[in-house]
Parts: structure tokens; C-alpha cells; sequence
């Protein structure tokens, strides 16, 4: 008996997005955001908020531990999907997309998308690093992430123990992640309707104001 790929690749993924985990709320604590999130026992998360109408954009949240990179591939699998991946270097964090038609390390994406910052979330402290952000342009139409209209899918997620060849640099080669897998996102569940509130965040100064030039 023979099975095409279409009938077997959804039933597959469904069942390693089950077999491997969900999402249930998380509220952040320094930014009071409550975040749909997947967390792992590694010391990971990766967390969204979207608008009760989603179109490009959502706010999110990654956590991972010690000096290693964690990401998330906004379209489940590493080949061909926009990916994300975030590390500490220093007290600041850093931050890059990444796409690859290959396995290996994958390029810097080039594409409109961006990423914003919320500094609040955004910190390290002694085990953990935490990057909250807003990501603005970052649902695509074209197959590389899920669909705005989504209300569940896989979504992918990779951590590092290693860190990046040059932390500085949000270009860096990074090592490979030494664990990774997929779960199923619950989009409906991450829609809310203080969305706009959440992404107001974005850029604003710290919780300490400093002068401009001190
Ligand atoms: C840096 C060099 C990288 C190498 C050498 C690499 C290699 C691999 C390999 C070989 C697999 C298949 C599973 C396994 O055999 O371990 C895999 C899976 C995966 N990778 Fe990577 N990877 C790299 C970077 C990344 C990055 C930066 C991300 C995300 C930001 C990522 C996300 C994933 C995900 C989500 C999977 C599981 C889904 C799938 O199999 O496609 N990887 N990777
Ligand atoms: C993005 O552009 C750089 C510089 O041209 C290139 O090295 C890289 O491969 C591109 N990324 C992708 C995913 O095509
Ligand atoms: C460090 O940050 C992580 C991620 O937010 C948190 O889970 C952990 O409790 C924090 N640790 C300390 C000592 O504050
Ligand atoms: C989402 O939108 C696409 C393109 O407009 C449509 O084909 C698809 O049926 C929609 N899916 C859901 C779950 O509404």
C-alpha cells in the first residue's frame, strides 16, 4: 500500500505536534504581557501575541539559557522557512532572522521584516536571557511562516547550549542546536485585544530613564 506524501506529511506532523507539546498562556512578568507559549524543559520558550484580526505582524517572546542561541522557525521545519534566532552577548541581546534551502548554518534572511525590541522583557540575569519583541512585517503569505488566518499550526523550535561563533555580531555562524523539534501553536488562543498596547511597548525608553547623551 502506498500513501502519497500530502496524505502522510500533515498526519505525521500532527502527530509529532502532539506527541511533542502545545502551547498554554504564559503572562511575563516584567512586561505583564500574557504570551501563547511553548516552553521546554531545556530552559526555552518562545511565546506570541497576536491581534484579534492578525495580518503581518505579532509580538513575541524567547528565553533560553547560559550563552547558547535559541530560535524558532515561524513555519515549523528549518529548510525554507523563516526562522528566528536570539543570543546574549554581554548584557544585550542579539538578534537576527535566518532562511536556508539547505541544512547547515543558515544565512541572514533578506527580506522587509523587522524586529523591535520591548525592553522590559528584554534582559539577561544569572541562568537565563530573555528577548521580547515586536515583529512587524513578519507574517508572510508565501509559505515561509504560517498563515495570519491561522488558529493552530506547527511552528519550530531550536536551542543552542553553544554560543554563536561571534556574539557581536548578529550575522554570526552558529553552531547547530542541540535539541529541536515541533509543536503546535495555538494562534487563536494568542489573540488578543491588548494587542495594541503590547506593541506600544516597542521602543520605548527603559524602565530607568537616562538622559539621551549620559
Ligand atoms: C547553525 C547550524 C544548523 C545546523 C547544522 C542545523 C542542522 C539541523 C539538522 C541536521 C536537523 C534535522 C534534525 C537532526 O538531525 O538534528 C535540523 C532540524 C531543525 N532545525 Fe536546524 N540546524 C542549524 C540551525 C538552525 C537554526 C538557526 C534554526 C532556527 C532558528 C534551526 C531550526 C531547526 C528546526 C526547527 C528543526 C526541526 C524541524 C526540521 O527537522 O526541519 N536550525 N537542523
Ligand atoms: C541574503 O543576502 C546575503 C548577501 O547577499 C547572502 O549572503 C544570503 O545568502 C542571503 N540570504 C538568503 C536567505 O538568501
Ligand atoms: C531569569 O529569567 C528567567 C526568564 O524570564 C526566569 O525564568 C528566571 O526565574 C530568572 N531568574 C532569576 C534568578 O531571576
Ligand atoms: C486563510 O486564508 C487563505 C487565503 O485567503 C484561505 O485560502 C484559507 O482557506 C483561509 N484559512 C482559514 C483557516 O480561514
Amino acid at each position: 500500500m502506498r500513501f502519497s506524501l500530502s496524505t502522510v506529511l500533515p498526519l505525521a506532523m500532527a502527530i509529532s505536534a502532539s506527541a511533542q507539546g502545545t502551547t498554554s498562556v504564559y503572562t511575563e512578568p516584567k512586561t505583564g504581557i500574557a504570551f501563547e507559549t511553548y516552553m521546554d524543559p531545556t530552559g526555552y520558550a518562545f511565546g506570541i501575541a497576536l491581534p484579534t484580526t492578525p495580518s503581518t505582524d505579532f509580538v513575541g517572546l524567547l528565553v533560553g539559557k547560559g550563552k547558547g542561541w535559541a530560535g524558532v522557525s515561524l513555519g515549523g521545519s528549518m529548510i525554507n522557512k523563516l526562522l528566528i534566532a536570539a543570543w546574549p552577548s554581554g548584557t544585550s541581546l542579539i538578534s537576527t532572522f535566518r532562511e536556508t534551502p539547505r541544512i547547515g548554518n543558515p544565512p541572514e534572511a533578506n527580506g522587509s521584516y523587522t524586529m523591535t525590541p520591548i525592553a522590559a522583557g528584554t534582559y539577561t540575569n544569572a541562568t537565563h536571557w530573555s528577548y521580547a519583541f515586536l515583529c512587524k512585517g513578519c507574517i508572510l503569505a508565501d509559505g515561509t511562516t504560517f498563515a495570519s488566518n491561522a488558529s493552530t499550526d506547527v511552528l519550530g523550535w531550536a536551542f543552542a547550549t553553544a554560543a554563536p561563533t561571534m556574539p557581536a555580531a548578529h550575522g554570526s555562524a552558529l553552531p547547530k542546536h542541540s535539541t529541536q523539534g515541533n509543536y503546535g501553536m495555538s494562534f487563536s488562543a494568542a489573540r488578543t485585544a491588548k494587542y495594541a498596547t503590547y506593541a506600544a511597548l516597542a521602543g520605548a525608553p527603559a524602565t530607568t530613564p537616562r538622559a539621551f547623551n549620559a
